[in-house]
């Protein structure tokens, strides 16, 4: 569906907000898409808290000096929010009111695969011209390599996990590390690859524990004395499957839940980057009238997608990173 806002320059004001959950690098976002709007003449607002801000009609006025000493800051200035009302009908009416109050004609949402659902409503049944920037530490999105937040998110995990292996070591124990990702093992499988860790449970595959319990028993016969199990939150909760391991090889295990920790921080050069880029494309695609769309980067080249398939989770070469993780173990 294209709008009767159709040709470059007809855009004269958009809005940009953050949803969902946060993740580092959307500022450097909202500074790309504010200063490439801008630079095309066109005026910009900031909706605080997501989808709520667009109900309750919570706006700011943005220009090039307000995104200043953004690029390198985690979190989101415009803040963010899970909104339950706006998945409803009178919701996203008052949304769409909002929008019309202000005279905006063209919507960047940067969020994730919850957010990107909400936007496919506004374009779909409210004829709203919305564009999707994929920012969200899961990185369980079609049409692009990397959602922004998941480079920052993973490399914090990764050095957390560094740090417990030095304990595990000294202390020869078992420890089960928790990192986020309900649905999503893509963290998990990025981290238990990368920290050099025994085994990783994720929601995407069915895990066998039996297996595992006598590997860490063989393994220990054959001297092995630290053992690292990353579990994605989606898949089984670190305590339990700690006090498990311990019931059943008798062997010492310890867990840690990473947490919120995972989202914050500032936000690594490959995420600010993707961010920057894709901000510029999102204001590029409102001016060529190219609506219900979510931008990527796909082998390092600027991508489209519609919504509703950007919605679907991206495929992570699964049974390659857990037959590596055997051999390497
Ligand atoms: P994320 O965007 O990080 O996946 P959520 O799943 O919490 O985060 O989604 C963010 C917001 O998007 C929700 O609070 C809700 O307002 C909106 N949303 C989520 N799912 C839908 C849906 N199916 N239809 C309409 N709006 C939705
Ligand atoms: O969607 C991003 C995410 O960080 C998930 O990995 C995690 O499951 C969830 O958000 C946590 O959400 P909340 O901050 O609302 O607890």
């Amino acid at each position: 569906m294209e709008s009767a806002v159709s040709t470059e320059n007809k855009i004269k004001k958009i809005a940009v907000l953050t949803s969902g959950g946060d993740g580092p690098g959307m500022n450097a976002g909202i500074r790309s898409v504010v200063r490439c709007a801008v630079s095309h003449g066109i005026k910009v607002s900031g909706v605080i808290k997501g989808y709520e801000g667009l109900i309750d009609d919570n706006f700011i006025e943005l220009d090039h000096r307000s995104v200043a000493n953004l690029i390198s800051r985690g979190g989101t200035f415009l803040k963010t929010a899970r909104s339950p009302r706006f998945k409803t009908e009178e919701g996203q009416k008052a949304a769409v009111e909002t929008l019309n109050r202000h005279h905006i004609d063209g919507l960047v949402v940067i969020g994730g695969d919850g957010s990107y659902a909400g936007a496919f409503d506004l374009f779909h049944k409210w004829s709203v011209p919305v564009v999707g920037i994929p920012g969200t530490i899961d990185n369980d999105l079609s049409g692009t390599d990397q959602t922004i937040g998941c480079h920052t998110a993973v490399n914090t995990a990764l050095e957390a996990i560094d740090k417990i292996r030095d304990t595990a070591h000294s202390m020869e124990r078992i420890f089960v590390v928790e990192v986020m990702g309900h649905h999503s093992g893509y963290i998990a499988m990025q981290v238990a690859l990368g920290s050099g860790s025994e085994d990783v449970i994720i929601p995407e595959k069915e895990f066998d524990y039996k297996a595992m319990y006598e590997d860490i028993k063989e393994g220990h016969k054959k001297g092995k004395i630290s053992w690292m199990i990353v579990v994605a939150e989606g898949a089984g909760k670190a305590h339990e499957v700690a006090s498990k391991v311990t019931e059943i090889t008798k062997f010492e295990s310890r867990y840690v839940v990473l947490g919120h920790i995972q989202r914050g921080g500032v936000p690594t050069a490959p995420d600010r980057i993707l961010a920057t880029r894709l901000g510029a494309a999102a204001v590029d695609c409102l001016m060529k009238g190219q609506y219900g769309k979510a931008v990527g980067v796909l082998q390092n080249k600027i991508n489209l997608v519609d919504l509703g398939h950007a919605c679907k989770a991206s495929v992570i070469p699964i049974d390659e990173y857990c037959k590596l993780i055997k051999i390497l173990t």
